[in-house]
């Protein structure tokens, strides 16, 4: 680049954060600020082409067009660029409460809800598991009146959300009891791609990464006064341990998920056939 290009190049970047100078918001003026500093950064250290820089506006395009109420590529993207478990990582509170993980694109909002010992499979194929959740403060107090939104994949690896049509499976929300209990009948979390048929799955697979992510199951938990846990229980001894495809696990939570033989006696059906069995607990901070 000669002098007079670098020197335009300069002045265009300290213009353009001129031009938030007046806006009346300081946090926004301070992000945009930031943001634009930084994109030209980029640009400017990898001297982007016209043909790169169109490259990537038709990629944002594709994540558009892709996304709607049920599929959200963008945020997709997030965490295959690992802005989402940075993110996460710079606001959460692991010192007081359940360490937190990427919220991923499948979430709902306005699950179905259920009761203590509900079966939220609702169907889904998969082997039968007892999942079983006390919720605590800080202090270890019991908390009742929690929202506890949870949601998984079945045995082929798919969100209800991925398949045509509104039926919801393997998903749904309960409020911890008194004693901060959470429990109900789900399936045991298998390892999982990510979507391939978007511009995530274009990404992954012209960068020759990997597109899996390890087993787990998604939990978010909400209850006034305290700060929101989006968080996941990763399934011990899953082969893409360490390799999560979106930055996502965190060594707190991965967790035994125990093989227990059917009892015969057992009044529940349930209980009678062999199935798995998980017990964890969670921690809220105040705040
Ligand atoms: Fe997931």
């Amino acid at each position: 680049m000669s002098e007079e290009n670098r020197s335009r190049v300069d002045e265009i970047t300290d213009r353009v954060i001129e031009s938030f100078d007046n806006c009346p918001s300081d946090r926004l003026t301070t992000i945009l600020k930031a943001l634009t500093y930084h994109l030209h950064q980029f640009a400017k250290e990898v001297s982007l082409t016209t043909e790169e820089w169109m490259a990537g506006i038709d990629f944002l395009m594709a994540t558009g067009k892709i996304s709607n109420d049920k599929r959200n590529e963008f945020i997709l993207l997030s965490d295959l660029l690992g802005l989402s478990s940075l993110q996460v990582a710079i606001n959460e509170r692991a010192d007081e409460a359940t360490e937190s993980t990427v919220l991923g694109p499948f979430f709902v909002e306005g699950s179905r809800e259920f009761e203590n010992g509900d079966d939220i499979s609702q169907g889904a194929s998969g082997e039968s598991t007892f999942v079983s959740i006390k919720i605590t403060d800080a202090e270890g107090e019991a908390m009742g009146g929690v929202t506890v939104d949870v949601w998984g994949a079945d045995a082929d690896g798919f969100y209800d959300v991925q398949y045509p049509g509104d039926k919801l499976f393997n998903r749904g929300r309960f409020v911890s009891d008194a004693e901060g209990r959470v429990f109900f009948w789900s399936i045991l979390p298998v390892a999982y791609p990510v979507p391939s048929d978007g511009p995530g799955g274009a990404l992954l697979k012209a960068t020759s990464r990997c597109n899996m992510r390890p087993a787990h199951l998604h939990f978010a938990l909400v209850k006034n006064g305290f700060s929101q846990v989006v968080t996941h229980l990763f399934v011990d001894g899953d082969p893409y341990l360490g390799r999560d495809a979106v930055f996502g696990e965190r060594d707190s939570l991965i967790c035994q998920f125990l093989e227990v033989a059917g009892d015969p006696e057992a009044d529940d059906a349930k209980l009678r056939t062999n199935h798995y069995e998980i017990e964890h607990s969670f921690r809220m901070a105040r705040g």
